[in-house]
């Protein structure tokens, strides 16, 4: 049978997805939405074996407005050509490249921005910390070290806007031109230089490995797309939950639970990316629903990480729960390439380095997130007490 249909409120649905995903799990947990024109997956069950079938689930989404706009990347590949592109830039993002080569600088570059925040008495989490962090992280691991941290975050707010402009708004799509720009600027600029050839970042990596110079833009333009508002909206959202939960934090703070706990936990019950789109690629029929060919399905992951058939009081955030079951960063072969970044950034330095450097710290504010494809906080202000 076809999908049952089931309309949804966009402004609701940006406000606050989870209602309506938990009345989609319960009673149509595959579903066609008409305003997003896609069938949604929202049971873990259900992703974490469909994102595997390839050959139905694709990637390759040649009309879409991602590879539009920034050309086509390994997340808009499948078989061969994707592993292709995705093992060059193992050495890039591997966990012993992190170890050994980027996690000093993220703490170098955290202990400046919290050198800079000294005696400020107030500040927004989002702007003033998490933001420039996960930028400075990014520059590094991209390799374009001549763009700032503010030109890191606008590009890659304007890309992902750019990418989600169905209305086809004229100045939405300007803006994103102009950031794609000002990244292939940045990358023939460095590509001047002489990077040391032992450099891990992406585009000294990509570039030895003998990738397609438009490949190796669209996939530098994937990571700054993909990899800045994730890690930024991981650690401002997780400090809010911890300084909402102060005797969740007493007890990283003391030792008895690691803090990559608290950040996968986060990413658990505030998906940073909430869905990843997928084409279908022939007909294909599970659990009695028919998928058309060329239909757009979006595996809903924020949605999987809420299922209460495996999370219990999935809309608390508890972080000695076991979160082993949750795909905050995908469950199939398009697996995040940033994770292991991801985790040292946030687990070993982000959010450890802030709550030693200012014990006494407190909300300031209420805190609203917003938005489903793309979820996190809007601001997180604090204030440092004596
Ligand atoms: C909290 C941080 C992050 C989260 C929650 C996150 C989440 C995700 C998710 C859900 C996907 C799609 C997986 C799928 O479709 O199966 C993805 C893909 C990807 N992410 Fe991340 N991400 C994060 C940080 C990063 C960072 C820092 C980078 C870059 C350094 C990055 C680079 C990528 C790339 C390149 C892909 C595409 C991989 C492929 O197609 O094989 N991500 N990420």
């Amino acid at each position: 049978m076809k999908p049952p249909v089931f309309p949804i409120d966009m402004k609701h649905f940006w406000i606050d997805p989870y209602p309506v995903l938990a009345k989609m799990r319960n009673e149509a947990p595959i579903c066609y939405v008409p305003e997003l024109d896609a069938t949604l997956l929202t049971r873990r069950g259900d992703i974490f074996v469909c994102e595997k079938k390839t050959d139905v689930f694709s990637s390759v989404q040649p009309d879409g407005l991602m590879v539009k706009l920034m050309g086509e990347n390994m997340m808009r590949k499948d078989g061969d050509s994707h592993s292709l592109e995705r093992k060059q830039a193992q050495a890039s993002v591997s966990p012993r490249t992190v170890k050994e080569i980027w996690a000093s600088q993220f703490r170098k570059h955290t202990l400046a921005i919290l050198d800079n925040l000294e005696g400020r008495g107030k500040f927004d989490v989002v702007t003033d910390y998490a933001m420039p962090v996960s930028a400075h992280a990014l520059r590094h691991i991209t390799g374009l070290t001549n763009l700032t941290a503010t030109q890191i975050d606008e590009v890659s707010q304007a890309i992902i806007d750019g990418i989600a402009n169905y209305t086809g708004d004229k100045n939405i799509e300007q803006s994103c031109k102009n950031a794609t720009k000002l990244i292939d600027d940045s990358i023939d600029t460095m590509l001047q230089i002489e990077i040391p050839s032992a450099s891990a970042s992406l585009l000294n990596v990509l570039t030895n490995a003998g990738q397609a110079m438009d490949s190796i833009r669209a996939n530098i333009k994937l990571a700054i797309s993909g990899g800045q508002n994730e890690p930024r909206d991981a650690i401002a959202g997780t400090v809010f939950a911890l300084l909402s939960n102060p005797e969740q934090l007493a007890k990283l703070k003391s030792g008895e639970i690691r803090w990559l706990h608290a950040f996968e936990e986060y990413a658990r019950w505030m998906s940073p990316i909430g869905m990843s789109p997928r084409r279908i690629a022939k007909p294909f029929s599970w659990n009695d629903i028919e998928f058309q060919p060329e239909s757009k399905a979006f595996l809903m992951f924020g949605s999987a990480n809420h299922d209460e058939l495996v999370f219990k009081n999935p809309e608390s955030f508890d972080i000695s729960r076991n979160t082993s079951k949750s795909i905050s960063f995908g469950a199939g072969p398009h697996f995040c390439a940033g994770a292991a970044a991801s985790r040292t950034l946030i687990a070993d330095v982000a959010l450890p380095l802030l709550f030693e450097r200012f014990p006494n710290i407190a909300l300031d504010g209420t805190v609203e997130f917003r938005g489903w494809a793309f979820r996190g906080p809007l601001s997180v202000p604090v204030r440092i007490f004596d």
